[in-house]
């Protein structure tokens, strides 16, 4: 176990260490399943904290393409007021995510949505009600930008992780413009988490169908 995972839970919970625990062994288990990329999985969820120090806690918040629950389920311990979105395409990452949130005792403000993000962002119930919408190994920046902007409220944020060192030239500011979103800085916390602002409400012809974000990009980052 961690210390700084011992920490975080000790803000909310009396047994940090049996849900640290709990967290670590749900993140083998999805790496076990090919849920989670190879590696230790106290660095991803290290990674998956440096999310907490690029944003404000929000109200309601999104992942992305949650996978086995990363950043996720780690933010959702972390933030013990808000309530979130899991969004995954995949029924198998999906049924995953269910069980883990029961076994964090998460099931009260945590919602698993199985569906593609362009079709959640154009759900009444889902369109511009977010706070914050988080993403790691989602796609391509326009991808990222495109299926997040619908999801926001009037200055929201989005936090992304990039590829190690950061890239801010990945997120033009004429290209995520068009979505009603600019470049709010780059956090670097061991790794690089890039925000971008919703500054104003994203237009209705977004996100576009399913696929099209990802093949027929926005904005090409250099
Ligand atoms: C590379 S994995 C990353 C998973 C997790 N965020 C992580 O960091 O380990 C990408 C995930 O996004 C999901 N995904 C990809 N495109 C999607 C889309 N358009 N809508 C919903 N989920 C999508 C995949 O099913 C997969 O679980």
């Amino acid at each position: 176990m961690t210390a700084r995972l011992t920490r975080t839970l000790s803000r909310w919970s009396p047994t940090p260490d049996r849900l640290g625990g709990a967290l670590l062994e749900i993140l083998r288990e999805g790496q076990r399943r090919g849920f989670l990329g190879p590696g230790p999985v106290e660095h991803t969820f290290d990674h998956a904290l440096g999310f907490a120090g690029a944003a404000d806690a929000p109200g309601r918040a999104v992942d992305l393409g949650s996978g086995a629950g990363v950043p996720g389920l780690v933010l959702a311990l972390a933030w013990p007021e808000s309530l979130w979105s899991l969004v995954d395409a995949s029924a198998r990452r999906c049924a995953f995510l269910g069980e883990a949130i029961v076994a964090l005792g998460l099931d009260a403000r945590v919602d698993v949505v199985e569906a593609r993000a362009e079709v959640v962002g154009r759900d009444p119930g889902h369109r511009g009600g977010y706070d914050l919408v988080v993403a790691r190994g989602f796609g391509p920046p326009a991808a990222v930008a495109e299926c997040a902007a619908p999801l926001l409220r009037l200055g929201g944020a989005v936090v992304v992780s990039d590829p190690p060192g950061g890239d801010a030239s990945r997120w033009p500011a004429a290209g995520l413009a068009v979505l009603g979103l600019e470049p709010d800085g780059m956090v670097r916390a061991g790794a690089a988490y890039q925000r971008l602002r919703q500054v104003e409400l994203c237009g209705e012809r977004y996100p576009r169908r399913s696929g099209v974000p990802a093949k027929r990009p926005l904005f090409r980052s250099t």
